[in-house]
């Protein structure tokens, strides 16, 4: 998928898509809405010391970069498993600016999410391990259980086959059964 760099609001990076006309994240700051969705609204919700984590589209590597620095800053261990039907180029990848943005020393495990081969596993930091598979999430067969799902698809406009009921409603009503045991709304 060709992509451009771009910057958001928040000063971090995003990629923009011509092909579909969007952009990986919101262009009012692609830092500030992964962690306000994705570690506070879902991962800090998860009260467990080693949590596993399952995204579908790792993309820019934000989101599993931003678990990283939370599984650094909790002592949690965090497994964490990302789905990925078009890889982003390593060279583009290495642009993106998410370490000095977070302000963390953490730019060689950065770069080591983006460099490790697909299909592998790899304890990036003492405290997370991260499984890269190049995939198509709706052909996936699942053999796994998570703790917390990242679903990260484009928007249901442009990839309404990746938003079906048939690829949801499982995933769903398991999250509602681990919410309601873990006394979550
Ligand atoms: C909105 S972007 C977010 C990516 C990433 N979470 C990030 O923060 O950069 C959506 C991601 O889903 C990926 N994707 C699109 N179709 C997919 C599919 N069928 N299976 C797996 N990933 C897919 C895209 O390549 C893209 O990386």
């Amino acid at each position: 998928m060709q992509s451009e760099l771009r910057f958001t609001e928040d000063g971090s990076h995003t990629l923009f898509v011509p092909a579909i006309d969007e952009c990986y994240h919101s262009t009012h700051g692609a830092v500030q809405e992964s962690r306000h969705i994705f570690i506070e609204a879902a991962l800090k919700r998860c009260k467990k010391t080693e949590i596993r984590v399952l995204e579908i589209g790792f993309g820019t590597g934000l989101n599993a970069f931003l678990t990283l620095v939370e599984a650094e800053q909790s002592a949690k261990k965090i497994h964490y498993t990302s789905l990925e039907k078009y890889p982003v180029a390593v060279d583009n990848a290495l642009l993106l600016n998410y370490p000095e943005e977070v302000k963390t020393d953490f730019r060689d495990a950065f770069e080591l999410m983006h460099t490790f081969p697909w299909n592998e596993k790899v304890q990036i930091t003492d405290n997370l391990s991260l499984e890269k598979i190049e995939t198509d999430f709706t052909q996936y067969q699942f053999t796994e259980m998570y703790d917390v799902v990242y679903f990260d698809a484009f928007s249901p406009e442009k990839q309404p086959e990746m938003w079906t009921e048939v690829l949801l409603i499982v995933p769903r009503a398991w999250c509602a059964e681990q919410c309601k045991q873990l006394d979550l709304k």
